[in-house]
């Protein structure tokens, strides 16, 4: 039998870290070739030397997804090592706190900047690479707090929020046109991004959850999983939570 992303290239973004590196991990036991995108240099090989060691077959590129041009150059790196470019996730993000009163400018401008216009830049350079594939799949990276409110970040809030809505509006532009757009919106998940938030708010959160715990970086790489393989090919603009019940309160 064919591993499930057998000839398929992927770039993933923040793939030196927790959900992304899962990503990296995954996708290339299931045969994509992968270029691994992140700022974080000797932690990005060490997992791209770790998927390698396994037989993978994946590549490490220093991207930052707030640079257009950068964006131009890695989907060019795809495509001169692996030959083609199939396969987009965009990971990379940032989290910090700061509500309506307290968010600051320049606070606010890197959090969109990474979170939303690195999304849109990042399926901008890909898109002509995708659809010169015909069979392509595109899987960003929103969050619960896309889809639900709360008083952490009004900046992450809105960042995620237009995640959603950007992965919709480009599944439709692209829907007969052989690019697939899907969005995955982690709950609660054990990564360092959420690192700075102090042990009893954890403990707080995670009662929180229907389930009563965190989930893992390989819970979300698994539905991104299904969202590439050409398992999903009539799924395009859809939304998976996978939040162990958080969502449904
Ligand atoms: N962990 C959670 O609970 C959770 C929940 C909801 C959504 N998410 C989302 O999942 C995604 C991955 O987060 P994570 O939890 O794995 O965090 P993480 O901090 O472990 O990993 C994020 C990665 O993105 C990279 N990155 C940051 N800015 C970048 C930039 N400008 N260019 C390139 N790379 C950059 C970092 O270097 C890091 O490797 C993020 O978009 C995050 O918002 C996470």
């Amino acid at each position: 039998m064919s591993k499930r992303l057998h000839n398929k290239v992927a770039l993933i973004t923040g793939g030196a870290s927790g959900i992304g590196a899962a990503h990296v991990r995954i996708f290339a036991e299931a045969g994509a070739r992968v270029l691994l995108c992140d700022l974080q240099e000797e932690m990005g090989r060490g997992v791209v030397d770790e998927a390698n060691r396994k037989g993978g077959e994946v590549a490490f590129f220093k991207l930052d997804v707030a640079d257009e041009a950068n964006w131009k150059t890695a989907v060019a790196e795809a495509v001169k090592r692996f030959g083609s470019l199939t396969t987009l996730i965009n990971n990379a993000g940032i989290y910090h706190a700061g509500e309506v009163d307290t968010e600051t400018n320049e606070g606010w401008n890197r959090m969109i900047a990474i979170n939303q216009t690195g999304v849109w830049w990042g399926m901008k350079a890909a898109m002509p690479e995708l659809l010169k594939s015909g069979n392509a799949a595109i899987v960003n990276i929103s969050s619960l707090y896309g889809v639900v409110g709360s008083p952490g970040s009004i900046a992450y809030h809105a960042s995620k929020g237009a995640v959603r809505l950007m992965s919709k509006s480009a599944a439709i532009q692209y829907a007969r046109q052989g690019v697939r757009v899907n969005t995955v919106f982690p709950g609660v998940i054990k990564t360092p991004i959420l690192g700075d938030v102090p042990d009893h708010m954890m403990k707080a959160l995670e009662e929180s959850i229907p389930m009563g715990k965190r989930g893992m970086p390989e819970d979300i790489a698994n539905a991104s999983l299904y969202l590439c393989s050409d398992e999903a090919q009539y799924v395009t603009g859809a939304e998976i939570l996978v939040d162990g019940g958080s969502s449904s309160i």
